[in-house]
């Protein structure tokens, strides 16, 4: 069965980037010159989905915004007969149909995911984490739909990270298929140090079949009370085959301070309008003014 929806949560509390995210999301924070969510959604796009829910919770309202016409802005640019940005603008609001559903309260990604059930109802589908952007072509999400046409079950991203960030991130255990795809044997959400069973990290790109609703039903909350979808994950292992998938391209996280500044450094340096007077002024910086 074809993936045709896309699930992106966009309802957790963005705590590490405070006071930033006060009254604002984070995947509504600027990366050069767009939210964040808005390359999420341009992957899916991308992709061939133009179905999108978005999980959303208190103070999200900018994001169901973003993703509307703005008439008034459009007459104020029409009189200054800027097409350009009025087509632009158009196209953030129609390139699909957008959906929100708000996420009462912040229990976790397993929790958020949750929140799909009724629209997702009884088809496979795809999550993209709001605050994840993946740069590659064919966009990652796309690389994942074709394997899961000819390989269907559970499809993770999964990527390398260092040995000393594992317990960042949820891990799988397992065999390598091929150059792109792991089959995964076991997974564990933030391994503590020295126990992680690999350095392959689970990253913001999955695509489920409906089962992982009633997976997540029988998930208990952790320490933190948050529901985990790699818990979620983990209980379908007997019954579902479970693959990482090594996407071709990279990902830029943006949800600690460190992160986000040099995913704009790092985009603004692709934008060709950008390019070339940002690394003047990076050189400068670097050769005139390097700290002591
Ligand atoms: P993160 O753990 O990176 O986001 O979740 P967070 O909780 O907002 O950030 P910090 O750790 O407090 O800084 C990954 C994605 O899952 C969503 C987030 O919005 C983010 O896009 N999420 C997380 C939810 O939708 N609901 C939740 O309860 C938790």
């Amino acid at each position: 069965m074809a993936i045709l929806k896309a699930v992106i949560p966009a309802a957790g509390l963005g705590t590490r980037l405070l006071p930033a995210t006060k009254s604002q999301p984070k995947e509504m924070l600027p990366i050069v010159d767009r939210p964040a969510i808005q390359y999420v959604v341009e992957e899916a796009i991308g992709s061939g989905i133009r179905d999108l829910l978005i999980i959303t919770g208190r103070g999200k309202r900018s994001l169901e915004d973003h993703f509307d016409r703005a008439v008034e802005l459009e007459s104020f640019l029409l009189a200054k007969d800027d097409n350009r940005m009025i087509t632009t603008l158009r196209e953030i609001a129609e390139g699909a149909d957008f959906f929100f559903i708000r996420q009462k309260e912040p229990k976790g990604l397993g929790h958020a995911v949750s929140c799909a059930r009724r629209h997702i109802a009884n088809e496979p589908f795809a999550v993209m984490l709001g605050d994840d952007i993946f740069v590659s072509e064919p966009p990652a999400l796309a690389q994942m739909m074709d394997f899961y046409e000819r390989q269907p079950g559970i499809i993770v991203a999964i990527q390398e990270v260092p040995v000393a960030q594992t317990s960042l991130y949820g891990i799988v255990s397992g065999a390598t298929v091929s150059d792109s795809v792991f089959r995964v044997d076991d997974l564990v959400e933030k391994p503590a140090a020295g126990t992680a069973p690999s350095n392959l990290a689970i990253v913001g790109r999955y695509i489920f079949p409906p089962e992982i609703f009633e997976a997540l039903d029988r998930t208990e909350p952790d320490a933190r009370g948050e529901i985990q979808l790699t818990d979620a994950i983990r209980k379908l292992i007997n019954h579902v085959p479970i693959y990482g998938y090594r996407f071709t391209g990279k990902r830029y996280d943006i949800g600690s301070r460190l992160s986000y500044l040099t995913t704009n450094i790092e985009l603004a340096l692709q934008r060709p309008d950008l390019h070339d007077d940002l690394l003047v002024f990076l050189k400068e910086l670097v050769g005139e003014k390097l700290p002591t």
